[in-house]
């Protein structure tokens, strides 16, 4: 690259300025970008799967209604992802491709299953809540269509975890099969929503440089420990425990200590050997077969209004 090119994308990072998709960027940015911006959308698409097993089965209308809209908010999230991972030269027909061919990962979390109606509220809670602690910071990173996708999602994300926490602590006011119900589901959600913020981070290949390029503002390690600590406070609020009896306050560190998942649990899940890997590729295999002509069509009629001038 032209060395002024190259001094003009730095001088944008020292700034904290963004990135734009015209701008000159070096290439591992983009393909680093590309990368988390496509698992990230993956992980909204694949995410609807284990919440929307259960919109036939909700509890009530009211109940239907709220769960029928945050499914549909994911689609929402993974289109703004696709949309903003175009703009850096790759096509939304490719990502899907290679989400279906398994050559890019989403989110360990949606690998696992939804047992009963509190893990709408668990996920909600724990795992929408993980998400806006990650996301929260990616407002700011570096390359600007990415980060403003970050901003309307990150506001319906904190609608999804107060519909959650709310939905639990509906059932914690009932019976005492139904708190059950809720602390089995948090018993289960715990440890893989810890596995959500990536590996720690003597084990994280990206972290470093993706923190020198303002692509992420936080390590995994950080993000972790601000999600434990503000989740803490909420169980109590719950009256749920967290299955961790090593969860004790740090004065000295003005943190949380606690037990670390099981990251081998972690790399099994992440390369396909999780409870539900195959399935949920499957399914999604399944539905963009089950929807080529609905891109045919909508392709001819593009085409067709193209050679037909308008009335
Ligand atoms: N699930 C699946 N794969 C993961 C996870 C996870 N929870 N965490 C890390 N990995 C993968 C990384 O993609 C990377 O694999 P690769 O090199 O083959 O691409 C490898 O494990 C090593 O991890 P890191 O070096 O720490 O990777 P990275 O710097 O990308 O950090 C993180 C991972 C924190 C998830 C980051 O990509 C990120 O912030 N992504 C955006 C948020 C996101 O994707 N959220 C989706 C779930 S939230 C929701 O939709 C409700």
């Amino acid at each position: 690259p032209a060395q002024a090119e190259e001094a003009s994308f730095e001088a944008t990072l020292a700034r904290h300025d963004r990135i734009e998709p015209r701008d000159w960027m070096p290439e591992r940015y983009r393909a680093t970008l590309v990368r988390q911006i496509a698992q990230h959308a993956h992980s909204e698409i694949i995410g609807m799967q284990p919440e929307g097993a259960w919109i036939t089965r909700a509890p009530s209308l009211r109940r239907k209604a709220i769960l029928l809209a945050k499914v549909q908010d994911e689609a929402g999230h993974g289109l703004y992802l696709y949309s903003a991972c175009e703009t850096l030269g790759v096509s939304r027909q490719e990502l899907t491709e290679k989400l279906i061919e398994g050559k890019q990962k989403y989110s360990s979390i949606f690998n696992y299953p939804t047992l009963s109606y509190a893990d709408v509220g668990t996920i909600g809670w724990l795992v929408d809540g993980a998400a806006i602690c990650n996301q929260v910071p990616l407002c700011r990173t570096s390359y600007g269509p990415y980060g403003r996708a970050m901003i309307r999602v990150c506001k319906e994300e904190s609608f999804h975890q107060r519909q959650g926490f709310e939905l639990l602590a509906t059932m914690m006011r009932g019976t005492d099969a139904q708190r059950a119900m809720v602390q089995e589901s948090v018993d289960r959600f715990w440890w893989p929503a810890l596995m959500m913020f990536g590996p720690p981070d003597a084990d994280s290949s990206h972290t470093a440089q993706s923190m020198a390029w303002g692509i992420k503002r936080d390590t995994n390690d950080e993000l972790r420990q601000k999600f434990v600590d503000m989740t803490v406070p909420q169980a109590r609020a719950l009256g749920v425990t967290l299955p961790d009896p090593d969860l004790v306050w740090n004065d000295e560190k003005g943190g949380h200590d606690f037990t670390q998942p099981d990251w081998a649990e972690f790399r099994d899940v992440v390369s396909g050997s999780g409870p539900c890997n195959a399935q949920r590729v499957a399914h999604r295999r399944r539905a963009h077969e089950d929807g080529a002509w609905v891109r045919e069509a909508a392709s001819a009629f593009a085409r067709r209004q193209q050679q037909e001038p308008q009335q």
